[in-house]
């Protein structure tokens, strides 16, 4: 097969940032899918519908000019739960168009201060989510000191999430960026209110591709890569072709020189080359037959949206990642499979 066209595709989950980066991370990610779940983890978080609203502009006014008869670019706003979010703010967040609401458990990961330290004391929150219909989106660790970071996702699975899918049947949840067999199992286990997003590089990688032969930072992304058993989990759910599992790319900038350094920050840039690292991956897996689905039917269909009339063409192609690209404010930024071959192009 030299050419594939599916439907245009969405990415249910990613960082744009702010400011000047929007420059750069709007354009790239419009250049192939058509919706966005934009993440509220700013500085200060987007915790209210009007500050996602505010945002919302800025991404439109950064995203590029639609080609003639052409849908523009779409971004779907999220807020995010703190301590102090209120019932109200759900209904206001639902009123205004918010597509969803997201928790991080206090520091998991970038901007995550401002994050709720106990998830039970959000439960009067996750009622009104699902009376309102605002499905929740989780990043699914626990942060205690004394917990492998390797064991997060499975051990939030068990101690979390477990009872908040029980005690709220009703409520959409999708738990985002999903590393082990655990959180595998347990979508593939519980009700169609239930989903996952999938990486391209938690398919693509695992933590041998981090740690050997030198620490690779651009590789580091939480939750952390894991074994090769738990890839291995995640390509099977792709395999299996169910709807509980989509496409979220996860793709999160942050300079070279904050990647490159002692202390460096979690997050994989792969909007430059999102929809061909998957279609590798899938034809890897011999499914290029399901990447539609995946990319392009499973998340609209879950969040009851319309699904996407455009389409898109990748072409048989090499082609290879720019090593760094130069960010607005003239940083470098090394995208996500910098200087690797990847042999489909976007048309
Ligand atoms: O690796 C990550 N980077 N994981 C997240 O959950 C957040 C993201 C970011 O915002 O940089
Ligand atoms: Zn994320």
């Amino acid at each position: 097969m030299n050419e594939l066209t599916i439907l245009k595709p969405d990415d249910w989950h990613l960082h744009f940032r702010d400011g000047d980066l929007l420059q750069e991370t709007v354009p790239a990610t419009a250049r192939c899918f058509a919706r966005a779940i934009v993440m509220p983890n700013l500085v200060p978080p987007v915790t209210n519908a009007e500050m996602a609203l505010n945002y919302k502009k800025r991404i439109l006014a950064a995203s590029p000019t639609p080609a003639a008869e052409t849908e523009p670019f779409s971004p779907l706003m999220t807020i995010y739960l703190t301590n102090t979010t209120s019932v109200e703010d759900i209904k206001s967040a639902k009123q205004a168009g918010i597509t969803a609401a997201k928790f991080y458990p206090a520091g998991a990961t970038t901007n995550s201060d401002a994050a709720v330290s106990q998830i039970d004391s959000l439960y009067p929150i996750f009622e009104a989510m699902a009376k309102h219909s605002l499905p929740l989106l989780i990043h699914g660790e626990v942060t205690d000191n004394d917990i492998d970071i390797f064991d997060r996702e499975a051990i939030f699975i068990d101690r979390n999430l477990t009872k908040l899918a029980r005690n709220f049947p009703e409520l959409k949840i999708v738990l985002e960026h999903i590393t082990t067999r655990e959180a595998v199992d347990f979508i593939n286990e519980s009700s169609s209110n239930i989903a996952a997003t999938i990486t391209p590089q938690h398919l693509l990688f695992n933590r041998n591709d981090l740690l050997v032969g030198g620490i690779k930072p651009h590789n580091f992304c939480l939750p952390i890569l894991k074994r090769d058993i738990h890839q291995q989990a995640l390509r099977k759910a792709v395999i299996s072709g169910s709807k509980k599992f989509f496409l979220g790319t996860d793709s999160a900038p942050h300079a070279k020189h904050r990647k490159e350094s002692a202390c460096g920050c979690a997050g994989c840039y792969s909007a430059w080359s999102a929809i061909e690292l998957y279609a590798e991956i899938f034809e890897e897996l011999s499914i290029l037959s399901k990447l539609e689905a995946f990319a392009s039917t499973h998340g609209a269909d879950f969040y009851q949206l319309p699904r996407n009339t455009e389409t898109i063409t990748l072409i048989k192609k090499d082609w290879s990642v720019p090593e760094e690209i130069a960010l607005p404010d003239g940083n470098p930024i090394v995208p996500f499979y910098a200087g690797q071959s990847l042999s489909w192009q976007l048309k």
